[in-house]
């Protein structure tokens, strides 16, 4: 997978040469491009940004940069539907979830554009919907100071379900939200720590007393935790 990425900073980046994902950069996997939004302005200040039209808090980004910036990246791109897809993080997208990174996941080539202040000129997103898919889409319901940490956040929950980035792809199946419900509780040794021991069915060799006891554990910590991702029906008010 190709992902480019266009920001004010991009030193922030410089963490995808750990981990996981610096490794999936080194073998080929994925082939990142980091790009200064400020490289592709003219003026002496490298200025990105102006005061908002219609007035109000704060400054927008300019769409000039942007259009020189996202030009040199898409080149002589095809029609929208074969582009790649582009993703403007933002408060005001649709909310990201493991879904969402599954479909990222199946893409050839991301193109991520990392807002700051009160966002990017909206003629930017209009424009490159005509080029490419455009999505904004949200970390959460907060604000954050830009795009750059959501995008991180993306970048890693999608390149892990890139295959051959995660050396055992079954522990992509067994983790919080790809079945639906919170992961259950993990355990190694010793089997007792300050006074707390490991569950005795966890040492008991019986795989489906197991399995079945991680099950009920990942169904009441959702329960508890997160009952809105469990299917319960609407109550419908008394009539
Ligand atoms: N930029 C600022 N806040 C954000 C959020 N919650 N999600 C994605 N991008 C953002």
């Amino acid at each position: 997978m190709r992902i480019d990425i266009v920001t004010i900073f991009p030193e922030f980046f410089d963490v995808l040469d750990l981990s996981l994902l610096g490794k999936a950069r080194q073998s080929g996997l994925i082939e990142l491009g980091v790009h200064n939004l400020r490289d592709h302005t003219h003026d002496r200040h490298r200025t990105v940004d102006d005061t908002p039209y219609g007035g109000g808090a704060g400054m927008v980004m300019k769409p000039e940069p942007w259009g020189d910036a996202l030009d040199s990246i898409l080149g002589d791109a095809p029609a929208a539907d074969e582009g790649p897809t582009i993703i403007f993080p933002s408060p005001a997208g649709e909310q990201f979830t493991q879904a969402t990174a599954r479909e990222l996941a199946e893409e050839s080539h991301l193109v991520f554009g990392c807002g700051r202040y009160e966002g990017i000129d909206q003629r930017v997103v209009d424009h490159y919907a005509t080029r490419g898919r455009v999505r904004l889409i949200s970390l959460g319901d907060y604000v954050l100071n830009g795009g750059e940490v959501a995008v991180m956040a993306m970048i890693e929950a999608v390149g892990r379900l890139i295959p051959g980035v995660v050396g055992n792809p079954q522990s992509l199946v067994e983790e919080s939200h790809e079945d639906g419900l919170l992961e259950y509780p993990s355990y190694t040794k010793p089997n007792e720590w300050r006074g707390l021991s490991v569950p005795p069915v966890l040492l008991s060799g019986n795989h489906a007393a197991i399995a079945a006891w991680r099950h009920e554990q990942q169904l009441e910590r959702t329960r508890l935790v997160r009952p809105d991702l469990l299917a319960e029906p609407v109550e419908s008010p008394a009539p």
